[in-house]
């Protein structure tokens, strides 16, 4: 391991930081995540990168020590040549992209383990936001995103939803009868379809069935809440594209995307969808591969009981479908969650590596659900897990990954390795100049792109001049037109 004390930072007492080449970490097609007692002796705890796309389940209460796993996972794929997406829900996480320090708690972790060369390191990272404060716009079409995950966020009931996909249909109907600027983009062209359709509801009822009044003025309504929750900035062009998510560096490191999640946790149905929305995006736009040496993109999901809570029917088999599928685009989500009994039974079947922190136990429920947790395990004979679930310390986990063929590993007890990089926040400056350094992702996608879609459409419908064009169109055949 090289050590370089040289081009070190410091903490804040002044004492150096070593610096570390982070693959080190890699060995043999394994990521290090901790170690682990076996009788005397010590082992190494390690995701095997080929099958680190069967994905992964983290769990564990406030404060046990999720979030720095998660930046050991992240570390560990970047260094290993594996492009990263997260959710940094509140800030935390963006450490990662500088240089960590000696602290005390890291360092004590570190020798607790054995780890005698532990030093520092930074990770090229990307900063991506949402409302665009903290990172670059990411920003989704209404279109792309569906009638599905759009009537999850409006809150529709079911006939509400059926009304909003005959709005899908209809501009898409209309599309192909030629108007192909009849894209709905942004929420201001979704909410101009809607006010059409109610207006036409009358001549649209034969072909898509009943438009009820009561139900589009719903539909208005929620639009509203949704933009005043600031969800405009979110709907847009130029739209992301998914394939800058992966991306490597030219001395081979994974690029690690952190999303600014903080002000989008005020809105976790908006977080919810547009995670999810880049799930099916990858899923649609990503080739089948197979089983690779190792993944394409690991997907950390941060806080993904959002995901599963209230979720309607249709929702959850979307999510089930899109990660059994995904595996073989090579790509291995990570969900991160407080409780295993959070992710639906169908789904957490699927998740291979798994990660357990510690969970409390004060009520009967929860009592339960650590007997539960615990029985997802295959069993160690020298570990009682159900009593090790309660007594782990922070940043200590009971773990179990996938090997040979792909079955699960007995659990062992495991501290996880302190991060190489930052644990905390990075300073507004330090994340700015990250930021501003990244002109590709800069010039792509800074400026948004306002171009003639549903709502110049149907404006330029409704004038005088438009509706004469619509009259002759209706006997385009007499006319001569398409
Ligand atoms: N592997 C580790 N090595 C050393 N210290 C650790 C480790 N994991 C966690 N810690 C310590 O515990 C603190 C809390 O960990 P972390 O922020 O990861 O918890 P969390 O489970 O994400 O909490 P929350 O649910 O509140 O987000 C860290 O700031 C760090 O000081
Ligand atoms: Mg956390």
């Amino acid at each position: 391991m090289s050590v370089d004390p040289t081009s070190a930072g410091s903490d804040a007492n002044g004492t150096a930081a070593a610096s570390v080449d982070p693959s080190v970490y890699v060995q043999d097609g394994s990521i290090l995540v901790g170690i682990s007692r076996q009788g005397r002796e010590i082992s190494p705890e390690m995701i095997e990168l080929r099958l680190a796309n069967r994905h992964g389940l983290i769990t564990g209460a406030t404060g046990t020590g999720k979030t720095v796993t998660l930046q050991v996972l992240a570390e560990g794929f970047s260094a290993a040549g594996v492009p990263v997406f997260a959710a940094d829900i509140k800030g935390d996480l963006a450490g990662i992209a500088t240089m960590g320090t000696p602290k005390p708690v890291l360092v004590e972790r570190a020798k607790e383990m054995g780890l005698n060369a532990y030093g520092h390191c930074a990770f090229p990272t990307v900063f991506w936001d949402i409302f665009g404060d903290n990172g670059h716009p990411v920003r989704a079409t209404v279109q792309e995103m569906g009638p599905l995950l759009i009537s999850r966020l409006l809150e529709l009931t079911e006939p509400q939803e059926g009304v909003l996909n005959i709005a899908f249909r209809w501009a898409a109907d209309e599309r192909e009868a030629g108007d192909t600027n009849m894209q709905i983009v942004d929420l201001q062209d979704l909410r101009a379809v809607i006010d059409e359709m109610g207006k036409k509801a009358a001549t649209l009822r034969s072909k898509y069935g009943n438009i009820a009044p009561q139900t589009v003025g719903v539909i208005q309504r929620r639009l509203l809440v949704l933009e005043e929750q600031g969800a405009t900035k979110f709907f847009g062009e130029p739209a992301l594209d998914i394939n800058d998510f992966i991306r490597t560096t030219p001395d081979g490191r994974g690029v690690i995307n952190l999303l600014a999640a903080e002000k989008l946790m005020n809105t976790p149905r908006l977080y919810a969808s547009y995670l999810l929305w880049m799930l099916n995006e990858l899923f649609e736009k990503l080739p089948e591969v197979g089983d690779l040496e190792k993944p394409k993109l690991v997907f950390l999901f941060d806080e993904a009981h959002l995901l599963f809570t209230d979720a309607p029917k249709a929702v959850l088999d979307q999510i089930e479908r899109v990660t059994r599928l995904i595996r073989s685009k090579g790509v291995g989500i990570y969900y991160v969650t407080q409780s295993p009994g959070d992710v639906p039974d169908r789904i957490s079947a699927q998740l291979g590596n798994r990660i357990q922190h510690a969970l409390r136990a004060f009520t009967p429920k929860e009592q339960k659900a650590i007997r539960a947790a615990a029985e997802t395990f295959r069993a160690n004979p020298e570990i009682d897990t159900e009593r090790a679930i309660l007594e782990l310390r922070v940043g200590e986990a009971l773990v179990s990954f996938l090997h040979n063929k792909g079955e699960p590993s007995i659990v062992q007890r495991t501290l996880i390795r302190p991060p190489m990089s930052r644990v905390g926040p990075l300073k507004p400056a330090e994340r700015k100049a990250i930021v501003e350094a990244d002109t590709d992702n800069r010039t792509k996608y800074t400026i948004p792109l306002d171009r003639e879609t549903a709502l110049e459409t149907l404006k330029a419908r409704n004038t005088p001049g438009g509706k004469i064009v619509q009259g002759i169109k209706k006997f385009g055949n007499l006319f001569g037109l398409k």
